[in-house]
Parts: C-alpha cells; sequence; structure tokens
C-alpha cells in the first residue's frame, strides 16, 4: 500500500507542490488535479484537505503524512508526532484593534472575534485576562469594523488585510509556519518509508533566515 500524504489546500498548497517537484516527484496529476481530491505522485497517494481536517486523518491514521500549519495544530492537535518545521508558509498569530485605540484601555470585558479559539483563550488566560471569545470562520478582520469585537486573534502574513481595513498589530503571539506530521502508529509500523521521505523532503526545505 502506498504511503498516504495529506497536504493542506488552499494557502500552502503551492509551496508544498513546489518542495515536492524539487524532491524529484512528478507532480503532473496533483497539478492538473481538477476537482479530484486524491492523486498519485510517484508511489506515494496525495490527499487534499483543509487544515483542520489534515489533522483528523493523520490522528485517525487514514493518512501517514500530514502537510499542516502550526496554527492548526496548536488550534486542535494532540496525538500525532509534529516532525518537521518545513519553513514555509511563514507568519504570525496577533492580536489586532482598530488602529489608533488603546486595547488594554478600561475596565470592560473585551470581546475577542477569531477562528481559533483555543489560541486565544490560552493566550488571555496567560495575561490573566477574562475575555468573551466570538468564533469566527474567516475574513474575521469585520468583526471590530462591525463593532461585533473589540479586537481579534487571527494569523497575519504581510499585514496587508489588517491595513486595508485599518487595524493595526497590538501585540504578536506566536510565530507560524508549516509542520510534517506523523500518525503514531505509521512511524512504528512504516518507519523506514517514512524516514525515506522525511530525508527527500528535509533536503529540500527553503532554509530558515
Ligand atoms: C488569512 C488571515 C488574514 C489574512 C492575513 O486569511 O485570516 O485574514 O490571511 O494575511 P495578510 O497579513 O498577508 O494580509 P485567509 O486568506 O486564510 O482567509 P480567511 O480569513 O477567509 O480564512
Amino acid at each position: 500500500m502506498s504511503l498516504r500524504i495529506a497536504l493542506t489546500k488552499g494557502r500552502l498548497e503551492k509551496q508544498t507542490v513546489e518542495l515536492f517537484e524539487k524532491m524529484g516527484l512528478d507532480c503532473d496529476e496533483l497539478i492538473n488535479k481538477g476537482r479530484r481530491l486524491i492523486l498519485k505522485v510517484n508511489d506515494y497517494e496525495v490527499v487534499l484537505a483543509k487544515a483542520a481536517d489534515v489533522i483528523t486523518y493523520v490522528e485517525h491514521g487514514v493518512c501517514d503524512i500530514g502537510i499542516v500549519g502550526r496554527d492548526t495544530i496548536v488550534e486542535n492537535g494532540k496525538s500525532f508526532y509534529e516532525m518537521m518545521d518545513l519553513n514555509l508558509g511563514k507568519c504570525d498569530f496577533a492580536l489586532a484593534t482598530k488602529k489608533g485605540t488603546d486595547f488594554f484601555d478600561g475596565f470592560n470585558t473585551k470581546r475577542i472575534a477569531s477562528k481559533y479559539p483555543n489560541v486565544t483563550k490560552a493566550y488571555f488566560e496567560s495575561r490573566g485576562m477574562d475575555v468573551k471569545i466570538i468564533k469566527i470562520e474567516g475574513s474575521v478582520e469585520l468583526a471590530p469594523l462591525l463593532n461585533l469585537a473589540d479586537g481579534i486573534v487571527d494569523i497575519v502574513e504581510t499585514g496587508t488585510t489588517l491595513k486595508e481595513n485599518g487595524l493595526e498589530v497590538v501585540e504578536k503571539i506566536m510565530p507560524i509556519s508549516a509542520r510534517v506530521i506523523v500518525n503514531m502508529a505509521s512511524m512504528k509500523l512504516r518507519r523506514d518509508e517514512i524516514d525515506e521521505f522525511l530525508e527527500k523532503l528535509g533536503n529540500v526545505i527553503p532554509k530558515g533566515e
């Protein structure tokens, strides 16, 4: 049976495919995938999924390996091995608010919108601050603009989305990049194949700053 690798579609997809090409893998099917979700890449079977589902598939062992952002790992992950930092998809978790406002001013309980409620909760707990967290599914920047929230916890890459919507970073929370995760049982049962894949991948990852 082929080793099955789950890739995060969207944001990380193009950069991951570029890495696979550098590894010498034939990515034709992956590039010309149309609407297909399971693709053959040399001896591997590649599955394209949303970030949180990459973790679910790897945790359940239906995929041996996953490539997913640390943001999703910190928010959702627990039972798998995190094996490698791919040094791509780099961004930060940050607390942001409307430009020119003092987020920490006043005594009212702050309302924070985020796609990442667990990360948000842990961050404010570490600051000893009680906040009300509002879960949003995307374009979280809207929440403070519509006065639903006093601030957001989200990923910031170039900062363009914040800037173009009159928001600014209050504090960076943690750096993020794409990681390789491995199912715990696969690690025991298919160690040689996994090591071979990781070694080839390790040789082509971009150098960090
Ligand atoms: C992410 C994030 C920000 C934006 C940050 O959203 O939630 O909105 O990218 O990138 P920037 O700093 O380079 O502007 P994404 O594009 O994943 O879409 P979503 O919010 O709809 O999930």
